[in-house]
């Protein structure tokens, strides 16, 4: 074993945390991103000395020398993951492994250093622990953990940093939508590409998200909840959603999703929808669909049903879809009997109350 995967977390209690009561209001109905928790936990990379340095400490604000690389060419990468609190009361992660394995594929896609397995594990394992009371109690609560790394060196040279610092917070979350589970608009970006071929697309870096506002804010100004992304090549195939993978039902009960080529984000809950639906027969193709298609075949009925997936928004019907080429309705625009079974599904394995054939939840106390 090296010095880095021996590396232990020292522990430094909050002095003054959030009163019980306190705590207690903000995670009544706490929306998505804005209630976070007492502590975080600190790792710091260095050129000479690697990994060290590694903490749960106090949550507070990180001071930044206005010169630190990140500032200036966004070396930045983070992960979204959940810990929710299952029916027997004993806390658990989804397929923690997964979003430590994704880390370091956007970490080498970033030039930046990768984080042990180990050690990214033991971050969440140690914060969740300590903060686990900020779990909310209710239906569909769950705490949301970001870990993220960015470029600290003090330096402006355009290289690879040399110093990194990688965090991870925990915010305390409902539904990420106002609406709850009810089905969503989105809007065809036409002006604005997320990904193009050999750039970061199926990297989670900030800059991709950065890039995406612009087109989101057009989503919002046609009245939609969410911007759907066409590839840049050729602007005709459907790629993701801003922060969600997508999934076509059709008539004959099979299902679609957009092929992993590089440009979209490898989802770890598409994956596990692919693997649920095959669980159950459901023949699910991984390949490409053009936007007049998904026209085409939403207005003949050979489309059934459309759904986002993701950490945050878990499985979110699509219910319109608006372009300026005028609008189509999905089915009934409502959600669908696939998409409702395979949330159920989903949800039901992550709270611990349904089977887990795959051994995808890890209980940690
Ligand atoms: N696509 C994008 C662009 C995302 O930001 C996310 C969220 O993490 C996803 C897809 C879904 O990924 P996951 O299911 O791993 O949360
Ligand atoms: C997630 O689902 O974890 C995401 O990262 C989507 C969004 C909140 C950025």
């Amino acid at each position: 074993m090296d010095a880095q995967t021996k590396l232990t977390f020292a522990i430094e209690e909050h002095g003054n945390p959030v009163p019980a009561s306190e705590r207690a209001e903000r995670i009544a109905d706490p929306g998505f991103g804005r209630v976070f928790t007492d502590h975080m936990a600190m790792v710091r990379w260095s050129k000479d000395k690697g990994w060290h340095d590694a903490k749960i400490t106090a949550r507070r604000p990180i001071e930044m020398d206005p010169a630190s690389s990140v500032l200036h060419y966004a070396q930045e990468i983070f992960e979204g993951m959940k810990a929710y609190r299952l029916a027997d009361g004993a806390t658990a992660l989804f397929r923690p492994e997964e979003n430590a394995r994704r880390f370091n594929r956007s970490a080498t896609r970033m030039a930046m250093p990768e984080l042990p397995e180990q050690l990214f594990l033991e971050s969440i394992e140690k914060l969740v622990s300590i903060d686990r009371e900020w779990i909310p109690t209710a239906e569909g609560g769950a705490l949301y953990i970001r870990p993220f790394m960015f470029a600290s060196e003090v330096f402006l040279g355009v290289r690879p940093a040399h110093e990194y610092l990688y965090l991870v917070i925990a915010s305390s979350v409902g539904a990420y939508f106002k609406g709850g589970a009810k089905a969503i608009s989105i809007w065809v970006s036409e002006d604005y590409t997320r990904a193009a071929p050999g750039g970061t697309g199926a990297a989670k870096c900030g800059g991709n998200y950065a890039a995406s506002l612009v087109a989101q804010a057009q989503a919002i100004e046609n009245g939609c909840d969410q911007v759907v992304f066409l590839d840049a090549a050729e602007h005709r195939w459907v790629e993701e959603l801003g922060g969600m993978n997508l999934f076509f039902v059709m008539e004959d009960g099979s299902m679609v999703t957009p092929p992993l080529k590089g440009t979209i984000l490898p989802g770890i809950t598409r994956e596990s929808i692919l693997a649920l639906a095959r669980d159950e027969g459901i023949a699910v193709r991984e390949e490409e669909y053009a936007i007049d298609q998904w026209r085409a075949d939403a207005e003949s009925g050979r489309l059934r049903e459309t759904f986002a997936c993701g950490t945050a928004a878990v499985v979110t019907p699509v219910g319109t879809v608006r372009s300026s080429k005028g609008d189509f309705t999905i089915g009934a625009g409502g959600t669908g009997q696939l998409t409702q079974r395979l949330r159920d599904r989903l949800v039901g394995i992550q709270r611990g109350e349904q089977a887990d054939p795959h051994g995808w939840v890890k209980r940690l106390f």
